[in-house]
């Protein structure tokens, strides 16, 4: 029997399967687990089952001993971990790609609705208990059909979201590392160009890449100046890839036309210019957050986790 340590709540099937097995320590308590609570908490631990708000560095894996085998992510994200610092330890990482792909987009594809038909304003609006009544030219937004959706990042959720445009008779061009699948982008109808001209094409550019020092801040003040002054940017990947205080500064100036936005740069906090600003749509990082996903993200990460402590290969090693 292995010791298991999860460093937050997660769903009862996915402790009972882990419990099953082995010898299971999770942190059920209603805050994130403190810091050295956490370090206290792995010594001794043969996997780490992980949520994306713990930081799973060479001090955790130090603190935690020789004996760890895997750090199983229960995120498809896996920038809280040092991947690097686990390969160099002889430590699997996993993550649990595949199964939140359509929550995920469904959320993109809400902000994007809610952005560019300010739905946002109009809940304020209503609930301030201010009067208002239907008129010609009250707040009125802009239609998709026929507007050009840019995606950066065009994997399995980038191409999810651009099925939902497409279904709303939006044209799709994407920027990708490499093409995809020829007879996906046919059924799309997407052209994958440069980031350059994405962004001085698209009516909507949608982030879902992932993040890391590539793609740190790879949204910034030079890029809000490449876009239409009618577009929106929708972020539901991570938010250090947009330079959150430019972004500010190009709701403000009307360089941009609105965002919606899932993920926040120094998450959980917000920019304080965002929160005063009405044509940005901010939504605390739910992309994932389903009962069926949630539950479906923890049962991969459990069976990552079982699969390395059995001297097997998991099902979702990050490559
Ligand atoms: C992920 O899995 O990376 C998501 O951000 C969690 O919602």
């Amino acid at each position: 029997m292995s010791r298991v340590v999860v460093t937050g709540r997660v769903p009862e099937t996915a402790l009972e399967k882990l419990r099953a097995e082995h010898d299971v320590d999770d942190w059920s308590g209603p805050e994130s687990i403190g810091r050295e609570e956490l370090l206290r908490r792995v010594a001794g631990a043969d996997a780490v089952v992980s949520l994306l708000t713990e930081r799973i560095d060479a001090e955790l894996l130090d603190a935690a001993g020789p004996q760890l085998k895997v750090v199983a992510n229960v995120a498809v994200g896996y920038d809280n971990i040092d991947v690097p610092a686990c390969t160099a330890r002889g430590i699997v990482a996993t993550n649990t790609p595949g199964v939140l792909t359509e929550a995920t987009a469904d959320i993109a594809f809400g902000l994007i609705l809610s952005a560019t038909r300010r739905l946002g304003e109009g809940e304020r609006l209503i609930r301030s208990g201010q009067a208002w009544k239907w008129g010609m030219f009250f707040l009125l937004g802009s239609s998709l059909q026929g507007k050009t959706l840019g995606i950066v990042g065009m994997g399995g959720i980038g191409q999810a979201t651009a099925r939902r445009a497409k279904a709303f008779g939006m044209e799709i061009v994407y920027q990708s590392r490499s093409e995809i699948d020829p007879r996906v982008a046919a059924e799309l109808g997407a052209r994958r160009l440069e980031l350059d001209e994405l962004l001085a094409t698209s009516d909507i550019v949608s982030l879902h890449c992932p993040y890391g020092p590539a793609t740190h801040h790879l949204i910034g003040a030079g890029q809000f100046a490449a876009m239409k002054d009618s577009a929106y940017l929708i972020n539901t990947a991570r938010g250090p890839i947009v330079d959150e205080a430019a972004l500010v500064a190009a709701l403000r100036d009307g360089q941009i036309a609105g965002a919606g936005l899932d993920v926040f740069e120094k998450e959980p906090s917000v920019h304080p210019g965002l929160l005063e600003l009405d044509n940005v749509v901010l939504v605390p990082h739910l992309g994932s957050a389903t009962v069926e996903t949630r539950t479906a993200m923890a049962m991969l990460a459990a069976d990552n986790a079982l699969a390395v402590l059995s001297g097997e290969r998991p099902p979702a090693p990050i490559a």
